[in-house]
């Protein structure tokens, strides 16, 4: 199973991924866990990207397309993978697309911006595994502690309102066309094309968790 969840800034990527990634034995590629890794671990990257995150911008697609590609070559990603958060610009597509990086299905969450706002204030994660909580809507067992770690959840820094609403500018603006170039690829695929278009397919992402999970999975069997 190879698949690319797509959606805006608090669509549920991150917590429908981990219910997939679970079910049919495939890592998870958040590329913003990624960048959150190495702000954390201080590297050039962190340092550059963190300015970059916090003011809801996007990373460049060079560092970025790297990054994956990377991220690929590792055995792990043998029986598949899914894409959390990426490809996030047209570039970033078509880089995949070139490299002859198979997709089998494109899963667009689909939620309304005002939802959105409500759901970033309450985001609590664990950034050790990226597990991703919400004190009203997917409390953990215990307030402000990870369920299976114990260790404390934090809020991140992008989630300010202000950064929120520019993040959902800026997917408008960059990511919103690759539901064009994904949802038309079937009708356009020619012969030089070196992978199959994938299957296009949106799900609402408003309602319980739950909810979201079983029409997810009723795509995807
Ligand atoms: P990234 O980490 O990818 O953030 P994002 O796409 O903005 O998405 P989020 O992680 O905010 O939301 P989500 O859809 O995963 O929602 P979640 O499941 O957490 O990127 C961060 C930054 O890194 C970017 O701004 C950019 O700077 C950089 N970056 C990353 N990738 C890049 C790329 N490819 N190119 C360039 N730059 C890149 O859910 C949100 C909340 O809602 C949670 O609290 C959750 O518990 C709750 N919730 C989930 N489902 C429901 C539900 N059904 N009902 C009620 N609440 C719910
Ligand atoms: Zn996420």
């Amino acid at each position: 199973m190879r698949l690319i969840l797509l959606g805006a800034p608090g669509a549920g990527k991150g917590t429908q991924a981990q219910f997939i990634c679970e079910k049919f034995a495939i890592p998870q590629i958040s590329t913003g866990d990624m960048l959150r890794a190495a702000v954390k671990a201080g590297t050039e990257l962190g340092i550059a990207a963190k300015k970059i995150m916090d003011a809801g911008g996007l990373v460049s697609d060079d560092i970025i397309i790297g990054l994956v590609k990377d991220r690929l070559t590792q055995p792990d990603c043998s029986k598949g993978y899914l894409f959390d958060g990426f490809p996030r610009t047209i570039p970033q597509a078509q880089a995949m697309k070139d490299a002859g990086v198979p997709i089998d299905y494109v899963l667009e969450i689909d939620v309304p911006f005002d939802a959105i706002i409500d759901r970033m204030g309450g985001r609590r994660v664990h950034p050790a595994s990226g597990r991703t909580y919400h004190i009203k809507y997917n409390p953990p067992k215990v307030e402000g502690k990870d369920d299976l770690t114990g260790d404390p959840l934090i809020q991140r820094d992008d989630d300010k309102e202000e950064t929120v609403r520019k993040r959902l500018q800026v997917y408008d603006d960059q990511t919103r066309p690759l539901v064009e170039y994904y949802s038309s690829w079937a009708a356009q695929a020619n012969s030089s094309d070196q992978v199959k278009a994938p299957v296009y397919r949106k799900v609402s992402g408003t309602g319980s968790v739950e909810d979201i999970t079983t029409s997810i999975f009723a795509v995807l069997m």
